[in-house]
């Protein structure tokens, strides 16, 4: 029996549904001017979907955005035999009193590596699941290897075979010690979920420090459980027997947030960002702060002036991402278009993940001037006059950075592979054409493509 994911773990010829295509069209050069408020973030929503499994009381979210891979989250729940219902906008119920099917299909990994955060809540309330491994070669090189090990230092049992794990705890999971070689977001909260329902104290250590996390620990407390940071990097949980059900909003998201700051700053323009509060994004102001990017904090409301990038006064800046408080890996592509306009040259350290600079490529077929030096570093040379082209996007935060890109250009820019946007940005292109944007997207008929 195999207990770790080989490298190429399916046994066969997996083809994923086909996606429908889109592309935005972008006319670029006007300085987005207006308001725009921030939806609520998907790295939380995700979770507290997952979180509300603990329980067979209902749960109610609100502010959850209305995008793609909540979609295919609230999908997986129901097939589950789990109630989700959207009452309204932005608004989900869940209920899972009933759960028929203790199984997460490979399909629900192909589209969505996040389905892995069922692992811990469905194993700590029903003692068994069997989920597919998302970390195939197939849908990206993400290893679950942590949550794997979390979950059995926890007192699970569990094997892989063909592609899934099957995991089962002959009892309650037991309370224990979960210390991670290095700070995972997800591994930390499939942990955390897990404990809550097992018996006995369980300490993570180092716990990640993400707001998402911090919501996911409210909306838990909310459910009764006893869950606490008890310091920056360390997180307690004594385990309780049985969990209720709750109302939680999710908590603004800063990475939108920040795309939306660099918007302002690329085309020159002036916006105000509503829903968005400046003390969950430290170290990326910091880092547009010294680019020289005007941009002002006032409770949950945050301005930004670009006005600075037409006196030329944006300045070269060396960037490094780092988990939770240093710059989101996240905000690396947006922080990367800022960077090809500012004077001088740039050095980008993408310490998290290994695939998140290829992306770069693109933007330098749109006249950026990147040197892509190898699969953690790069530096940036500017200011580049952006001009429009054909590009393609590869993933979602790549995507919203070639819009970005693309709003700066001279000249009008096709997007392909839009679709990938909308896992992760409600509306974005209403929310941009609101400020100004000239962006357009349509569909571009169907093709074979996974995220
Ligand atoms: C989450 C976010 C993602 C963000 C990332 C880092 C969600 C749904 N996604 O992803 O948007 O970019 O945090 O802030 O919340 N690793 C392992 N083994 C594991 C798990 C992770 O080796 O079992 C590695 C990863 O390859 C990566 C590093 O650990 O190099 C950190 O990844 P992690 O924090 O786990 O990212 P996610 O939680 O998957």
């Amino acid at each position: 029996m195999t207990t770790v994911a080989d490298a190429k773990p399916f046994h066969w010829e997996y083809r994923p549904e086909a996606v429908a295509r889109e592309l935005f069209r972008v006319e670029g050069g006007q300085p987005l001017e207006g308001t725009v408020t921030i939806s609520g973030a998907k790295n939380a929503a995700l979770k507290l979907f997952a979180a509300a499994t603990l329980t067979g009381e209902r749960c109610r979210l609100t502010n959850v955005p209305e995008i793609e891979d909540v979609r295919v989250m609230a999908d997986t729940l129901r097939d589950l035999g789990i109630v989700v219902d959207h009452p309204a906008d932005n608004v989900y119920e869940i209920a899972s009193g009933d759960v028929e099917w203790l199984f997460v299909p490979l399909e629900a990994a192909a589209k969505m590596r996040a389905s892995f955060i069922l692992l811990g809540p469905l194993l700590a309330r029903f003692g068994r699941v069997i989920i597919s491994n998302p970390g195939g070669d197939r849908i990206g090189r993400r290893p679950v290897d942590l949550h794997v090990e979390a979950m059995r230092a926890l007192g699970a049992e569990i094997d892989y075979r063909n592609g899934y794990y099957f995991a089962r705890s002959p009892g309650r999971l037991r309370g224990g010690t979960v210390r991670f070689p290095f700070v995972s977001v997800m591994g930390t909260e499939n942990a955390m979920l897990a404990a809550t329902l097992a018996e006995g104290k369980t300490v993570i250590q180092p716990a990640a420090q993400e707001p998402e996390v911090d919501d996911l620990i409210e909306f838990l407390q909310s459910m009764g459980a006893s869950v606490q940071r008890t310091k920056p990097d360390t997180i307690e949980i004594l385990g309780q027997k049985r969990l209720r059900g709750a109302d939680h909003q999710v908590v603004p998201d800063r990475i939108e947030t920040g795309t939306f700051i660099v918007a302002a700053a690329v085309t020159g323009g002036k916006i105000t960002l509503n829903n968005a509060p400046c003390d969950h994004l430290g170290a990326f102001l910091d880092t547009v702060g010294r680019v020289g990017v005007d941009v002002s904090c006032h409770g949950d409301t945050i301005e930004v002036d670009g006005s600075g990038l037409r006196d030329g006064g944006y300045k070269a800046c060396d960037i490094e991402t780092a988990p939770y408080p240093g710059l989101a890996t996240d905000l690396q592509p947006p922080t990367a278009v800022l960077l090809s306009q500012a004077n001088g040259t740039s050095r980008v350290h993408e310490a998290v993940f290994e695939d998140r600079l290829e992306w770069l490529t693109e933007i330098r077929r749109m006249g950026a001037s990147v040197e892509v030096l190898d699969p953690n570093h790069a530096t940036i040379d500017g200011p580049s006059q952006l001009v429009g082209t054909e590009v393609e996007i590869g993933d979602l935060r790549a995507g919203a950075s070639l819009i970005l890109a693309a709003l700066a250009a001279k000249g009008t820019t096709t997007i392909h592979g839009a679709h990938h946007v909308h896992r992760g940005y409600e509306n974005i292109e209403r929310k941009f054409r609101d400020l100004g944007a000239s962006i357009s997207r349509t569909a571009e008929g169907t093709a074979d493509t996974s995220s």
